[in-house]
């Protein structure tokens, strides 16, 4: 089976198990539970609960308290896309190839859907203490995920990319912005399969490290795609980059450079991922497709 088939797959297959943790629309808040809903349900790679998965697996996890947590990281990714998307933020009318949330649903109902998603991943990720005997796991897991998603991860992340819009950046204010904006949802993905696949807390470091050399890697190619994809490919405006005059990986160091630090990168983070124990090919395909990824 080719790459891209299987790829097809394993995201139907994920999104199966994120569909089971979405929220009933019912309610008189039935509104904002159709928003969360329809944000998630839009499409997307599926990336970080696929990362999520294949790491549990290298390690040898065979559970389902994985589920719940796929779903969670998956929620806390969306709810960033709703908040990165408002007109407070990049100001952008479509996301995975629909109209934003605050477009469909206006500006006020989609601050809450993002606020709601957040916190309905944290409900969502402590129903697996119901399918493990290892409590103490689960409750570690829900730590990394608060931890990579708020000041100092994820949310941090994005503090300082909408600071610095319209001015000139260094380097290694670049490169902070991305280890935290992009990469830190990377490292709590990973690093929570990899916790309750049953990894060492020396692997934990390794898988930490690896992620977050996947992420950085991301969001560069991310910042490519802005410049030379098409707005049909991605599902979401080319140009947002230049609309709200950013400086970006791509600005800084020109598209070739962009290009071969996105597979060096890569490669660095493929190295890890072969001084770990056990052994998951579809992992380290997934992780050289990325380089060359095209929506
Ligand atoms: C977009 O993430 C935001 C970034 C961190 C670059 P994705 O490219 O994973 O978005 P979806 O989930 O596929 O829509
Ligand atoms: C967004 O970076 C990162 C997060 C949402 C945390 P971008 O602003 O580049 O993401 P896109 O291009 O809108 O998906
Ligand atoms: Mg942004
Ligand atoms: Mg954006
Ligand atoms: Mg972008």
């Amino acid at each position: 089976m080719t790459i891209h088939k299987r790829l097809e797959e394993r995201t139907c297959e994920v999104e199966a198990v994120i569909e089971q943790y979405l929220p009933e629309e019912t309610g008189h808040q039935k509104t904002i539970l159709e928003a969360m809903n329809y944000s998630v349900r839009a499409g997307g790679k599926r990336l970080r609960p696929m990362l999520m998965e294949e790491t549990y697996r290298l390690f040898g996890g065979q559970g389902q308290e994985i589920e719940p947590f796929m779903a969670a990281i998956e929620m806390i990714h969306t709810s960033s896309l709703i908040h990165d998307d408002l007109p407070c933020m990049d100001n952008d009318q479509l996301r995975r190839g629909m109209p934003t949330v605050w477009v469909k649903y206006g500006y006020d109902m989609a601050v809450l859907a993002g606020d709601a998603l957040l916190i309905y991943a944290v409900e969502t990720g402590i129903k697996a203490c119901t399918m493990t005997r290892d409590g103490n796991k689960v409750a570690r897991a829900v730590g990394i995920l608060a931890e990579k998603t708020g000041i100092y991860g994820m949310i941090g992340g994005q503090v300082v990319d909408v600071q610095l819009t319209n001015q000139p950046i260094s380097r290694e204010k670049l490169d902070f912005i991305y280890r935290l904006k992009t990469g830190a949802l990377l490292e709590a993905a990973m690093m929570i399969g990899a916790l309750l696949g049953g990894a060492s807390e020396n692997e934990l470091g390794q898988v930490e490290r690896m992620a977050s050399l996947i992420g950085i890697a991301f969001q560069i190619q991310d910042d490519i795609l802005d410049v030379t994809a098409t707005t049909e490919q991605l599902g979401k405006p080319v140009g947002s980059d230049e609309k709200n005059q950013k400086t970006t990986y791509v600005t800084l160091e020109g598209i070739e450079k962009a290009k071969e630090d996105v597979a060096r990168i890569s490669a660095e983070a493929i190295e890890i991922l072969h001084s770990l124990p056990g052994e998951n090919l579809f992992l380290e395909e997934l992780i050289r497709i990325l380089i060359t990824r095209e929506k």
